[in-house]
C-alpha cells in the first residue's frame, strides 16, 4: 500500500511561524512535523510515501531528502497552484491505483494506522476516515454515523446551529481510499475531499465508512495555541510511541536547572542561574544568566537574555528577548 501526505497547505492561522518555515516542517520537539507521520506510516509498514506540496516545497524536499534516512522511499509531487484536498490526490493518480492512505499533513497522532486498513478491508469500504472526538466541532469536518460505522452525513465547518444537532465526532484527516474514489475527482480542477468528494460519495451511496479513534492522541496543528499544546502534551508523554530524543551536545552551566522533560537543541548555551522548565529549546539557541524559560518552545538561534522571563510562549527563529522582558 502506498501512502499520500497532503502537505500543500499555506498554514495562513500559524503565521507568522509559517512565513519562512512551510507548517510541514514545523519542528515538533526540534523534528519537523512530516517525520513523527512518516513513522506512523513506517510502523504500518508503509514505506512508498507521496508528498504532495505546494506551498514552499524546495525547502521540505530539501530536509526530508528520499528518506532513506528515515527508512522509507520518497516521492514529491507538486502542483502548479493548488488543487485542493481532493485534487491533489488525483494529481498524485498513480499513487491512487492501488488502495492509498491519504493523510492530512498538520497532524499529529498516535493512532496505529493498521488499525484503520484492517477496519476498511472489513467492511469491503471504498473510502473510509478516521474520527476523532473533540469539543468544538465546527472548526473540522462533522461526521455522523450509524451503529454499523456507515457514515451518514458531512459536514466540513459546520456552523454552530449545525454543530449542536449532530453528535462531536470529527474527521481526523485519516483516509484509505480504494482507486474507485479517484474516477470521482475530476482531473485538472480544484476539488476538496470535504466540500465535494465526500459528499459525492454519500450521494452516490457507496461503502463508506468511518473509524472511530478509541484514546488515541490526536491534534490538528493548525495554529500557535495548538502548536504550543502538542510540545506540551509532548513533554507529558501523552504521545504513545514517542520517546524523546537523548539531550545532544549542548553548552549547560552547571549552575543552570534543565528539569526532566525538558528537550535542549544541539549547540544551545545555558548560562548559570539559567531555568528552562518543561520547555523545548531549538538549536544553537542562548539562554543566558538568570533568564527562565517555563511552558515554551524557542526554535534554532534565539537569544533569551539574563533575567528575561518567557512563559507559556512560541518565540520563533533567530529572536532576541532582551534583558529582564517578561
Ligand atoms: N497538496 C495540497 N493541495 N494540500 C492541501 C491543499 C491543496 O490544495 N489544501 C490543503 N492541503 C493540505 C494542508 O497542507 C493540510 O495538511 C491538509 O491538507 C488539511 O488542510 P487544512 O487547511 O489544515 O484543513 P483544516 O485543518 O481546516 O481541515 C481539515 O482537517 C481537519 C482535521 O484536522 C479537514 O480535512 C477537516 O475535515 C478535518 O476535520
Ligand atoms: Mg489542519
Amino acid at each position: 500500500m502506498q501512502a499520500l501526505i497532503l502537505a500543500g497547505g499555506k498554514g495562513t492561522r500559524l503565521r507568522p511561524l509559517t512565513v519562512y518555515t512551510p507548517k510541514p516542517i514545523v519542528p515538533i520537539a526540534n523534528r519537523p512535523l512530516l517525520f513523527y507521520q512518516i513513522d506512523l506510516l513506517r510502523n504500518a509498514g508503509i514505506t512508498d510515501i507521496t508528498l504532495s506540496l505546494s506551498y514552499q516545497p524546495d525547502k521540505i524536499e530539501q530536509i526530508l531528502g528520499n528518506g532513506s534516512e528515515l527508512g522509507v522511499r520518497l516521492r514529491y509531487i507538486t502542483e502548479p497552484s493548488p488543487m485542493g484536498t481532493a485534487g491533489a490526490y488525483r494529481f498524485a493518480a498513480d499513487v491512487a491505483n492501488d488502495t492509498a492512505l491519504v493523510l492530512n499533513g498538520d497532524i499529529l497522532t498516535d493512532l496505529d494506522l493498521k488499525k484503520i486498513i484492517e477496519f476498511h478491508r472489513s467492511r469491503k469500504a471504498d473510502a473510509t476516515i478516521a474520527l476523532m472526538t473533540v469539543e468544538d466541532p465546527t472548526h473540522y469536518g462533522l461526521v455522523q454515523v450509524n451503529d454499523d460505522g456507515r457514515v451518514i452525513s458531512f459536514v466540513e465547518k459546520p456552523s454552530e446551529k449545525e454543530a449542536a444537532a449532530l453528535a462531536n465526532t470529527i474527521n481526523a484527516g485519516i483516509y484509505v481510499l480504494e482507486p474507485s474514489i479517484l474516477d470521482l475527482v475530476a482531473k485538472d480542477t480544484y476539488k476538496s475531499f470535504e466540500y465535494h468528494i465526500f459528499p459525492d460519495i454519500l450521494e452516490r451511496d457507496l461503502p463508506f465508512y468511518g473509524y472511530v479513534m478509541m484514546g488515541e492522541y490526536w491534534l490538528d496543528i493548525g495554529t500557535p495555541e495548538s502548536y504550543l499544546k502538542a510540545h506540551i502534551d509532548l513533554l507529558s508523554g501523552k504521545i504513545g510511541g514517542q520517546t524523546l530524543a537523548e539531550k545532544p551536545d549542548h553548552d549547560a552551566a552547571t549552575h543552570a536547572e534543565i528539569d526532566r522533560r525538558s528537550v535542549v537543541g544541539e549547540g544551545c548555551t545555558i548560562k548559570p542561574g539559567a531555568r528552562i522548565i518543561n520547555s523545548v529549546i531549538g538549536p544553537g539557541a542562548h539562554v543566558e544568566e538568570k533568564a527562565l524559560v517555563e511552558d515554551s518552545v524557542i526554535w534554532s538561534h534565539t537569544r533569551i537574555a539574563s533575567y528575561a522571563e518567557v512563559r507559556s510562549s512560541v518565540i520563533g527563529r533567530s529572536c532576541h528577548v532582551g534583558r529582564n522582558v517578561i
